[in-house]
């Protein structure tokens, strides 16, 4: 079980790089380097801070998220699963690039048990740009991973002081340091290096994982809505090995006739579709279409966690499409 309030918690911290590790080599140069400060030297500095936590590293990766692939999720929801089973370990803080964080916290999140935090934090400004976010996102994430009610609320992700879970959370600005948001919920809990504030009791205690970690991720590309698009952009998609098509529609998951008519019958030879948006907030919810043409609506999921959802159900080998439908309704 994870610490009780107010002992000192074991932490161990996965570091993948991200801006949060990263530097320009000079405060006012806009171009920086991803992953270039270790691990050791972040927990020396958040130790000199006077933490209520033991800190141990492992530096599983020095990437820009961007280049974030199959093989290292592999390797991280080894460690992580390794941290839940092992009692010298309260919680988990994972340092990601912001840019794919939330397909991380996802897949984490479907294929994890909940016994402990795992908490994944990152960095919009690099950790020597002028008011850099890295220092304060990392001790804010091991305040929450070093809670004993942070566990039972899945993965969860912690940026400019808010706590997100990790199918809520979403990069919604490209730039400073307010860029996440939490979609349909927004934040669950508050935190600050002197504040932790929940707001709700954990919903998951001790839930075991729901999904199997893929052994391979299969084939899911995202074909993206756009006026005019003609049927060779569904095409061109339709490989042989692809598995399954995420819609990224206009508005609640829509795309013109022709397009539709595609991928009905994509979906009639066994390639599962999922209507998702292009649009940055809102449900896509279930049409009589959908019906018809045996579609998937993505419900709250963008169309990145809504591919992530997919292949994890694709790999278990479930496909069929009303398991999957309510997989993509369940909260
Ligand atoms: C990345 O995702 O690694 C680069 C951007 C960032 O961390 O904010």
């Amino acid at each position: 079980m994870n610490n009780p309030k107010n002992s000192s918690a074991n932490i161990l911290i996965l570091a993948t790089g991200g801006t949060i590790a990263g530097t320009a080599g000079a405060a006012l140069k806009r171009d920086y380097r991803p992953g270039q400060i270790g691990i050791d030297a972040f927990i020396q500095q958040a130790d000199a801070l006077g933490l209520k936590a033991r800190l141990t590293g492992r530096e599983v990766a020095a990437i820009g998220s961007e280049d974030m692939h199959p093989d290292l999720w592999s390797t991280l929801y080894s460690a992580c699963a390794e941290a839940m089973d092992d009692p010298q370990v309260d919680g988990v803080v994972i340092t990601h690039g912001t840019d794919t964080a939330e397909e991380t916290a996802l897949l984490l999140d479907l294929t994890l048990p909940t016994n402990k935090p795992i908490v994944l934090v990152g960095a919009m400004r690099p950790a020597d740009a002028v008011g850099s976010d890295g220092m304060r996102n990392f001790v804010n994430a091991i305040r929450v991973a070093a809670d004993g009610d942070a566990s039972g609320r899945g993965v969860l992700l912690v940026m400019s002081d808010r706590v997100i879970s990790a199918r809520d959370a979403r990069k919604a600005r490209t730039s400073g340091t307010d860029a996440f948001r939490g979609f349909p919920r927004d934040s669950i809990a508050s935190v600050t290096p002197s504040s932790l504030d929940w707001f709700g009791d954990p919903w998951a205690t001790d839930r075991p994982a729901r999904f199997a970690f893929p052994d391979k991720f299969p084939t899911v590309p995202i074909l993206y809505a756009y006026a005019g698009m003609q049927t060779d952009a569904v095409d061109c998609l339709m490989q042989d090995g692809t598995k399954g098509i995420v819609l990224a529609g206009f508005g609640e998951g829509n795309a013109p006739g022709i397009i539709r008519r595609r991928l009905a019958e994509a979906a009639e030879s066994e390639i599962v579709v999922v209507r998702a948006s292009r649009v940055d907030e809102g449900l896509v919810d279930r049409e009589s279409e959908d019906d018809e043409s045996g579609f998937i609506a993505a419900r709250g999921l963008n169309p990145v966690k809504a591919r992530i959802l997919l292949q994890v159900m694709l790999a278990s080998g479930i496909n069929d499409p009303a398991l999957i439908q309510q997989a993509f309704d369940r909260r």
